[in-house]
């Protein structure tokens, strides 16, 4: 699997504000973890390792951090492409910092909601102009104290910024997520694991994190395996008769697993721990594909996950639903609308009912399709097509490098029979 693009982004910009030298190896040259790493090189330039790795160079990179305090002042605004995490997450880190940025993004990103990460940044003393709530994000930063802080929605990037902002402010700051319910799914916690194993003052516990000022030293770790990559190779085998698909070296953090049980697909023991996360393998074998239901309580644990889990859905005995999943229409498309329109032109059943999506089992006649310029949904409906009677066209499935380049390749190596015409 290329490396998990939740966990790359988070040790990059951990690395360029680290006091010494860090070291990240396989670092996915995901189009996502690109635009965060030309980011961090506008803010740190002169930086040689990641330089030649974003020319294509593979193997360890090696980032010369300098401290918080080392971030330089960007001229023009800053590139997120189509990555919220990177927007999302720099916004927090550079709340902290005592100058002026602009985050901006591809049309995608300039579509989506910026409020739930600009409040609290606010909160914290962070001055924050969005677009009517939208990108370009101007941050002025520095003079950040701790707040107390209960985010509008259960998310992992807003949860990230805070406490990328904590670290840097004076005081503790707590963000609960627990008053969604105990039922509620956990949102994933990579910040708060990397940041608690390099040292930091961070305590995580029942939905809630707190986190207080810290300097975290430079470090050295490989990218685990991204687990939602590997969701669309499961599916595929779940959906395939005579499939056997192990996937190794991945992250098996529990917050990113919730699917895989959906899938069919079992978890091995972890076999080491990298900075906090877990890295084992996830297997499946040749099985009947099972309808699906994600209840409003898990989806947040879900969230990546339910491109790959409707194509599984489609071809299911029975219906699947995904209940309140509102959350999808503002990701890199609205993947409620894209998933349906996507299933039906390939010959299924699914429709949109209030934030429920509703997918028919039975199987797919095949079709047409369009990824919405949206690297899940090009996944998601290019393993839906594998399993369907007769030859589909997916278009625009280039977008699958925002997350996982040699999509197609891999899958083919798998034995799947698919053909991408320039
Ligand atoms: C991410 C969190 C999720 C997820 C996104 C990556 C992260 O978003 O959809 O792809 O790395 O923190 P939210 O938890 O903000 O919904």
């Amino acid at each position: 699997m290329p490396g998990d693009k939740s966990i790359a982004h988070r040790w990059l910009l951990l690395a360029a504000t680290g006091d010494g030298d860090s070291e990240i190896d396989d670092l996915p040259q995901a189009d996502d973890v690109r635009s965060t790493a030309a980011c961090v090189l506008r803010l740190t330039p002169a930086q040689p390792g990641l330089e030649a790795w974003l020319r294509g160079g593979d193997g360890p990179v090696r980032i010369a951090g300098r401290g918080w305090g080392g971030l330089a002042a960007p001229a023009w605004p800053l590139d997120c492409g189509n990555s919220g995490t990177t927007l999302r997450l720099l916004a927090g880190a550079l709340a902290g910092r005592p100058f002026a940025c602009v985050l901006d993004g591809d049309e995608s990103l300039a579509a989506r909601p910026m409020e739930r990460v600009a409040e609290p940044l606010r909160l914290m003393g962070a001055e924050v102009h969005t677009e009517d709530g939208r990108p370009p994000l101007q941050v002025i930063g520095g003079g950040l104290r701790g707040i107390e802080y209960r985010p509008p929605v259960p998310s992992a990037q807003v949860k990230g910024a805070v406490l990328l902002a904590a670290v840097q402010a004076e005081g503790e700051t707590l963000i609960d997520e627990s008053a969604f319910g105990t039922d509620v799914a956990p949102t994933r916690d990579h910040t708060e694991r990397v940041l608690a194993a390099l040292g930091a003052p961070v305590e995580a516990a029942d939905g809630r994190v707190s986190a207080r000022a810290f300097q975290h030293p430079g470090f050295g770790g490989r990218v685990p395996g991204d687990p939602s990559a590997a969701a669309f190779l499961l599916a595929g085998a779940a959906i395939l008769s005579g499939s056997d698909v192990e996937v190794r070296g991945v992250g098996v953090n529990p917050s990113r697993l919730a699917f895989a049980s959906l899938v069919g697909a079992a978890a091995g023991p972890v076999e080491e721990e990298v900075l906090g996360e877990p890295v084992g393998s996830l297997a499946r074998r040749d099985g009947e594909p099972r309808s699906i239901e994600v209840t409003d309580a898990l989806l947040p644990a879900v969230v990546d996950e339910v491109p790959a889990l409707t194509a599984v859905a489609a071809h299911a005995e029975g219906e699947s639903r995904f209940r309140g999943a509102a959350e999808l229409r503002v990701k890199e498309s609205d993947r409620l609308e894209g998933l349906a329109m996507g299933l039906r032109g390939l010959g299924g059943e699914a429709e949109i009912q209030g934030d429920d999506l509703v997918v028919g089992g039975g199987g797919l006649a095949g079709g047409e399709a369009d990824s919405q310029a949206d690297h899940r949904l090009a996944m998601a409906l290019a393993v839906a097509a594998l399993g369907a009677e007769r030859e589909s066209v997916i278009h625009d499935v280039q977008w699958a490098a925002v997350s996982f380049p040699g999509f197609v390749e891999t899958l083919r190596s798998l034995g799947a029979d698919l053909e991408v015409e320039e």
